[in-house]
């Protein structure tokens, strides 16, 4: 009897077949150790306000981001990313509150290296959150000026890093800030501070829920003219080789860590970032996809558990070390 030709040479579901060939084959393993908790705090002594564009996330008062910190030390999260939600009497054209050495962001990393000392603490590097504007740098005559913004946020990352930060993370995009912002650590003697600077980093709809979550409102509700978006400092959406030069400056310029955002959209460029550079890369799972997951979730569109899961996986199939999630404590618990 000749049987060539009759069966399939090759059967890819015989490594399918159950659980237990399943585990053995598996590629990549997702675990608690890949999670960065992304996580907002205000100024008020309610403990946590609601983000209604993101069921299940709330701003964090001080106490309560301490005892988050403790949480995700029980939870073994190795980090968290802090973004502050800033009063809107303290916001002003020039963002001068990220430099008070006393505000909401020091203030909680002081709180939440004291309540976990173990717990990375990362923060962000950018003066939207301060600005009335709501852009990430100064404006002058209707554009963002950049060599006068890196300044103010060298001044910005070195008051963080006093304050505790273990990692600074630029996510203002202006060009040259990686290298100052190294320089200034380095002269004032703290060599060990992580930059994890957001190398490719966006110009997105994606980040839509973020600006409620701190309080950033619509671009332009400030009193000063501006462009009306961020096109002019963060990245085109059509482009991946401008983010290789832009990664290829950063990594020059002393960064340790690199971080892709929005995520889910950018898997691409996660995956030629880490085999282009090998650095440690992130993907940032930013708000607005939270929110979406969220969303069908709560309409019974999709099973909200398995879609964290795959989600985060897929991150670390494109190649990240690591994800930035606003899941990271639900996702914790399931793997854990
Ligand atoms: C600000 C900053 C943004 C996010 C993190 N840092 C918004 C923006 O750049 O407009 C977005 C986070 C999210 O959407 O979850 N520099």
């Amino acid at each position: 009897m000749n049987y060539t030709g009759r069966y399939p040479s090759s059967r890819p579901r015989r490594l399918r077949q159950s659980d237990w060939v399943r585990r053995l084959t598996r590629e990549h393993r997702l675990s608690v150790d890949d999670l960065i908790w992304a996580m907002v705090v205000h100024d008020g002594a309610e403990d946590e306000i609601p983000v209604a564009a993101m069921p299940g996330v709330a701003r964090y008062s001080v106490r309560a981001a301490a005892e988050a910190a403790k949480r995700a030390a029980k939870l073994g999260i190795p980090a968290i990313a802090v973004f502050p939600h800033i009063d809107a009497a303290k916001k002003d054209a020039t963002g001068k509150e990220a430099l008070n050495k006393n505000g909401l962001i020091c203030t909680a990393v002081r709180a939440m290296k004291d309540a976990a000392p173990d717990v990375g603490i990362m923060v962000d590097v950018a003066l939207d959150p301060f600005t009335d504007h709501g852009h990430d740098g100064l404006l002058r005559d209707g554009r963002i000026v950049n060599d006068d913004t890196v300044k103010v946020l060298t001044e910005q990352a070195l008051v963080q890093v006093e304050a505790g930060a273990d990692i600074v993370a630029p996510s203002d995009m202006m060009d040259g800030r990686v290298g100052a912002i190294r320089t200034a650590l380095d002269a004032a003697g703290k060599h060990d501070t992580l930059i994890m600077s957001y190398a490719a980093k966006y110009a997105s709809a994606f980040y839509g829920p973020y600006r409620e979550a701190i309080g950033s409102g619509k671009l332009g509700s400030g009193a000063v003219a501006n462009p009306g978006d961020k096109r002019t400092y963060q990245m085109d959406f059509a482009n991946s080789d401008e983010a290789m030069r832009e990664v290829a400056m950063d990594v020059a310029e002393g960064a340790d860590m690199l971080l892709v955002k929005p995520g889910m959209p950018y898997l691409d460029i996660v995956a030629r970032v880490k085999q282009e550079f090998g650095l440690p890369t992130y993907a940032f799972q930013v708000s607005g996809e939270y929110a979406m997951i969220k969303a069908a979730a709560q309409n019974g569109w999709i099973d909200e558990d398995r879609a964290i899961i795959e989600s985060l996986t897929a991150f670390k199939r494109a190649g990240a070390d690591g994800i930035v999630t606003y899941f990271a404590p639900k996702a914790a618990e399931m793997l854990g």
